[in-house]
């Protein structure tokens, strides 16, 4: 047992909130205390290189828990091989009514409503700090936006510079009217003007779409489409999904929201795997939804995912998870004779 999972129970019970404040608060103002049992390792079969950057591992924390990029240095140094910061929007905002956050227990899930809760570009910008793995921002729009490529656009100006790569996220449940940017007219006007912004600006930072896995296999096809046609340099798949056929246990499960954790990772895998073969492997895919073990990671690798990334795990696992995910995947690509993890991209 480690230090998270005997304090677990304490922990659970607060209200999921008010825990991930609190969580933010200490790896921010006790990092020392925070990562004192961290011991980094890094292991050769697992680096990966990507739009000409490195990554140590393909495992990477995804966008929401670090809304403000308030604590990136020290998530660093639990051994993630990147991190996503954001969602970011334009202007602060509140997000929706609390309570808007419930944990599944039973089902090692959670879900959220939280509607883009953020302190605004200003604040992230001055909270952004140099760390020594890539760096993803996650930008989004503010609820009241109509012209949505009016916030897009000068995030994307705002935050080139400072990113390893920005992630335009049109896919959460959350935010009223997103999810339909997902739509084929839709989706060819928006990108097409995003990449024309990026062409302007001459960035040459990487640009993802992340999208949502509650898409049916023709939507799936179009989109892989624009998204080849636009230039975008990569996706993220998924985002959390309004679903709820997936044999919930817990008593929350009829929260409206979008669900993440271990009930998402047979769905997402079957989004990503067609990806994989909607864009015939050509552009990079970025893995994510119920990853738990090295299993699920090497099996999002099979997928089509050249990187990883994962978030709800660690509510119920703490942060000793991704050296243990580290040490066994590493384990797992040389007992299959292969030289780097990166050989066994899209193999199922
Ligand atoms: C509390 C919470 C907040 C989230 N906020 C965001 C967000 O702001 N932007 C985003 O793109 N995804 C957000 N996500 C989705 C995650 O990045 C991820 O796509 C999803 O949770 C599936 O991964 P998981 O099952 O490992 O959690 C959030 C997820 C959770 C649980």
């Amino acid at each position: 047992m480690n230090l998270y999972q005997f304090f677990r129970p304490l922990i659970f019970q607060l209200d999921p909130e008010t825990a991930h404040d609190l969580a933010i608060k200490f790896l921010k103002f006790c990092p020392r205390a925070a990562t004192i049992f961290c011991h980094q390792t890094d292991y050769e079969n697992l680096r990966t290189k990507l739009w000409g950057l490195d990554f140590t591992s393909p495992i990477g924390l995804a966008a929401g828990f670090d809304k403000n990029a308030e604590v990136a240095k020290t998530l660093e140094k639990f051994g993630f091989g990147f991190l996503e910061c954001g969602t970011v929007t334009l202007l602060p905002q509140p997000g929706n009514p609390k309570p808007r956050l419930f944990r599944l227990v039973e089902d090692c899930a959670v879900i959220n409503r939280l509607g883009f809760n953020n302190l605004g570009a200003e604040v992230f910008e001055k909270n952004l700090p140099q760390i020594s793995v890539p760096l993803g921002i996650n930008i989004g729009k503010n609820k009241d936006t109509q012209d949505v490529l009016s916030d897009y656009l000068p995030l994307l100006e705002k935050f080139y510079q400072k990113a390893s790569y920005i992630t335009v996220n049109i896919s959460s449940p959350n935010t009223k009217n997103l999810r339909d940017l997902q739509n084929e007219d839709h989706l060819d006007l928006f990108l097409s003007e995003i990449i024309k912004k990026k062409n302007e600006l001459k960035c040459l930072v990487p640009i993802l779409l992340k999208v949502a896995p509650d898409l049916d296999e023709s939507q799936q096809e179009k989109i892989a489409a624009t998204v080849i046609k636009n230039k975008i340099d990569g996706m993220i798949i998924s985002n959390t999904t309004i679903d709820r056929a997936l044999n919930l246990r817990s008593h929350n499960a009829t929260q409206t929201g979008g669900l993440s954790g271990v009930p998402l990772f047979h769905k997402s895998n079957e989004v990503l795997r067609n990806f994989y073969k909607f864009t015939e492997g050509k552009i990079p895919l970025i893995g994510v939804g119920g990853v738990s073990s090295a299993a699920d990671v090497y099996e999002k690798i099979k997928c089509g995912a050249s990187l990883v990334q994962l978030y709800t795990t660690f509510i119920y696992e703490g942060f000793g998870l991704v050296e243990r995910i580290k040490k066994e995947l590493s384990e797992m690509v040389k007992k299959d004779g292969l030289k780097n993890i990166s050989e066994a991209v899209g193999t199922k």
